[in-house]
């Protein structure tokens, strides 16, 4: 089972439209693929319209089990762990934890069986739940915007990932909602090749059809299949796949 978590410090950076459509990508290659929604906002549910029967973060206190919370979706080989208002307090959950940092893997530990891969649609934040997600994922997947500031808190992921021996954990980041007409976002694409290994080849445009993902609440294959949000995730996870691989 391989975890992927779709994760930024930074807010709004495409997170959740990132990992709604990997996953559909997992799923639909065959794999039985489960998108663990575990933000309070619980967009990637509202995306894949499911909703969640409440209490979901009961999970990460051990008081009930992820077998029960798993709905399905509309998506053969995708299900959905969702979250709900709940999460809001998952902090506080987890800081009364014996051990937090294992609480993630702990949950996901049954499931290994049952799918081939997981995807997290994480909160932004580095908080004890990210550190606890940190444990658990095989590999982060990085949305970036093309802004000195996002940059900069990439940065600061790379160097916390350093400081906390968490080499274990691949970073995969790649630039997004990139505009070709703007100065700073071709400065920064020409700029990727110094941040290997770390910055994918693979880059997501702006695009309004990505944009709409919460208006269709369908991954963006079902409606935009041809256009070039679509491609640019095929090549994303094609890519990212390869050096997971690798
Ligand atoms: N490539 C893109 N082109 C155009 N719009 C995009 C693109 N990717 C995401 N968006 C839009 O940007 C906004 C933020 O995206 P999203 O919700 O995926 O970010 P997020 O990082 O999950 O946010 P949050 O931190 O609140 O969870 C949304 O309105 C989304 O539709
Ligand atoms: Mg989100």
């Amino acid at each position: 089972m391989q975890v992927i978590a779709s994760y930024n410090i930074k807010g709004g950076v495409g997170k959740t439209t990132t990992a709604v459509n990997v996953a559909w990508l997992a799923a639909n290659e065959g794999k039985r693929t489960l998108l663990w929604d575990l933000d309070p906002q619980s967009a990637a549910g509202y995306c894949l319209r499911v909703k969640s029967k409440g209490h979901g973060s009961k999970l990460l206190r051990g008081k009930s089990d992820a077998g029960d919370v798993i709905r399905s979706t509309d998506y053969e080989n995708l299900d959905l762990l969702p979250s709900d208002f709940s999460y809001r307090h998952v902090d506080v959950l987890l800081h009364e934890d014996k051990n937090p940092l294992k609480r993630l893997q702990k949950v996901l530990k049954p499931l290994h069986d049952d799918y081939d891969v997981v995807v997290l649609d994480c909160p932004p934040g580095l908080s004890l739940l990210s550190e606890a997600m940190f444990r658990a994922a095989d590999a982060l997947l990085v949305p970036t915007l093309p802004s000195i500031l996002s940059l900069r808190t990439l940065k600061m992921l790379l160097d916390f990932r350093k400081e906390n021996k968490l080499k274990d954990m691949r970073l995969f980041a790649f630039l997004t909602m990139v505009d070709r007409r703007k100065k700073l976002h071709n400065e920064v694409m020409g700029s990727r090749g110094r941040m290997r290994p770390w910055m994918l080849e693979s880059y997501i445009p702006y695009v309004s059809e990505l944009e709409q993902l919460a208006e269709r609440r369908e991954p963006v294959f079902g409606y935009a299949p041809q256009g070039r949000g679509a491609e640019a995730y095929i090549s994303l996870w094609r890519e990212v796949q390869g050096r997971m691989a690798g």
